[in-house]
């Protein structure tokens, strides 16, 4: 069968906000991405997934949209996506959106007519119900938001409250609507209209929520999870939104299966299912935190063996592989051992785009940036700000405490803006910057990154063009190699009688590789590496966070 178009595809994520401001208000912009595709192009990545660009009062940064077929004042206007997107187009850059479709923003003209009166025709777009207690006061169930504290807001106009699983302005959809499930593939069908080429699609697998609404359980601190996660009719529904809308195109379509584990994966993404292409799972997210806020190394191990299973799922289905994105802390060091991160840089970059997948880069990955030791107020984030502001509530004493954790988690981190250069703001604006610049911005930037030969950014463009059109790295079976080995990550990509062997060390000093018995080659030849005097593959001492590529031949 023919490749889908993703299948060779390496995404570059852009969170327009902090990519490139054009105007010098402080904010990124559809235009000053325009102004980039050079740089993506030079890059050499095929595909850009943009964070939320519709019209939303920003909440949570786009997260809570006001309207699905607008963009973002803030942003530009229609005229500057379609700019965009054919600029993207003729550099043979495909173009997905984020769709946000479990909940959209308070100020939604949905909302505000649902919000009326009860028997407003939009009512039924979004989960209402009766409190509970002698007044009515209380939520209707136990269930909390994600962003802490309970998931229901009361409306006193109407004496019911609203369900919302994030924050209080982006109440939930209810996808049990029929009314609704249209208005969805309508806003698909409108941007794939317009030119778009697929969607990542926010927190999907929350979509379809039980009528009864039952109490849930205490789990990690949230309540309700089990109810929800793919929920009663879940299947039901995107199946019906693949019909509607997503396989009339040649999209890509991947869900955020938040909540998800190894075992749901099938289910969600089997091509035979005819729903959704492939998901984003959350099992690399804590490999460096116990219950996600304490620190701990990460057991190597245990981290090829969640690369793994995902890599032996079933050949019907496709994965989607990334380290960053704009909910996580930076990878560096998170993932590395200290040392010189640089080189830890180009090894993550191999190990993320040579294993079978779609692999994603996040902006600012290919260049090695880091997490920023912000201060308290630095952080601004709603999920930073709710948390900071829940224990503060509790009591203040707690406020150094909460800050800390929040440090270590913040979504912050990955937000502070594009670094492209040492001048001020790392030249991401020539106003004030809507949030903190990292003030490594004069070590680390694109510019002087361009200019060496042994950058990060120049050997992410090695691996991306080799990876990109090689038969290889598309289709290759997975195999892993001394897989308890606590310090290597050693595994081949094999296609008939030629493979790509892939030697990555994750420690920050000298390792010793010996070269698994069953590797009788005929042919060798090294592709990329970061050490100038690899030689060919046989048993060797590999230095700190050396990386290897070999094409063999059987
Ligand atoms: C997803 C997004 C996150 C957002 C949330 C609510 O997890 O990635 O940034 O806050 O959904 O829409
Ligand atoms: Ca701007």
């Amino acid at each position: 069968m023919k490749n889908r178009w993703y299948k060779d595809a390496v995404v570059y994520q852009i969170y327009p906000r902090s990519f490139c401001d054009s105007n010098g208000d402080g904010i990124g912009d559809i235009k000053g991405i325009t102004s980039k595709i050079e740089y993506l192009k030079d890059l050499g990545i095929n595909a850009v997934w943009l964070n939320p660009v519709y019209k939303s009062p920003n909440k949570d940064n786009g997260y809570d949209i006001s309207d699905y077929r607008d963009i973002m004042d803030e942003f530009g206007t229609l005229d500057d996506f379609k700019e965009m997107l054919e600029k993207f187009h003729k550099n043979g850059i495909k173009v997905i959106m984020d769709l946000v479709v479990n909940h959209t923003s308070d100020q939604h003209k949905w909302f505000q007519e649902s919000k009326k009166s009860k028997d407003n025709p939009y009512r039924d777009y979004y989960i209402w119900r009766k409190g509970r207690g002698k007044d009515g006061k209380k939520p209707p169930n136990n269930w909390t938001s994600r962003f802490m504290g309970p998931a229901w807001e009361y409306d006193e106009a109407s004496g019911e409250f609203y369900m919302h699983l994030f924050a209080k302005g982006q109440p939930d959809l209810n996808w049990n609507n029929p009314k609704v499930r249209q208005e969805v593939a309508d806003i698909c069908n409108y941007w794939f209209d317009m030119g778009v080429d697929g969607f990542r699609c926010d927190v999907l697998t929350y979509i379809s929520k039980p009528d009864d609404l039952p109490d849930g359980k205490f789990n990690l601190g949230l309540i309700g999870d089990e109810h929800f996660t793919i929920g009663p009719n879940y299947h039901k529904y995107i199946k019906e939104l693949n019909e509607k809308s997503w396989s009339k195109y040649d999209s890509f379509i991947v869900a955020e299966a938040i909540g998800t584990g190894l075992k749901d994966a099938v289910a969600l993404t089997d091509e035979n299912n005819k729903e959704l292409d492939s998901l984003f799972h959350f099992d690399l997210a804590n490999v460096d935190a116990i219950l996600q806020f304490i620190p701990k190394k990460v057991d190597l191990v245990k981290f090829k063996k969640i690369i793994n299973d995902r890599q032996n799922l079933p050949a019907t289905t496709w994965n989607s592989n990334y380290y960053e994105n704009h909910d996580q802390p930076r990878s560096l060091p998170r993932l590395a051992d200290g040392g010189d991160l640089m080189e830890a840089g180009k090894m993550l970059a191999v190990s993320l785009l040579m294993i079978k997948g779609t692999p994603f880069i996040y902006q600012g990955e290919e260049l090695g940036m880091t997490n920023c030791a912000f201060k308290k107020e630095e952080m601004i984030d709603v999920m930073a700000t709710q948390i900071m502001g829940m224990f503060h509530k509790i009591s203040p004493l707690l406020d150094n405490w909460a800050y800390k954790v929040m440090l270590k988690r913040a979504r912050d981190h990955a937000r502070t803006p594009m670094q492209w250069n040492g001048r001020e703001n790392g030249g991401f604006t020539t106003g004030k910057p809507w949030m903190v610049v990292n003030p490594n911005y004069t070590e680390i930037n694109a510019e002087k990154e361009q200019s060496d030969e042994n950058s990060l950014l120049n050997f992410y463009k090695k691996v991306i063009h080799f990876k990109l059109g090689n038969e290889i790295a598309i289709n290759g079976n997975y195999i892993e190699y001394l897989k308890k080995n606590k310090n290597l990550f050693v595994f081949e990509r094999r296609l008939e009688n030629k493979s790509l062997f892939v030697i990555c060390n994750f420690k920050n000093k000298d390792i010793k590789f010996t070269l698994p018995e069953e590797i009788n080659y005929k042919n060798c030849e090294l592709k990329i590496s970061n050490n100038k005097d690899a030689g060919k593959l046989e048993s060797c001492v590999l230095k700190p966070y050396e990386t290897r590529i070999y094409e063999l031949e059987y």
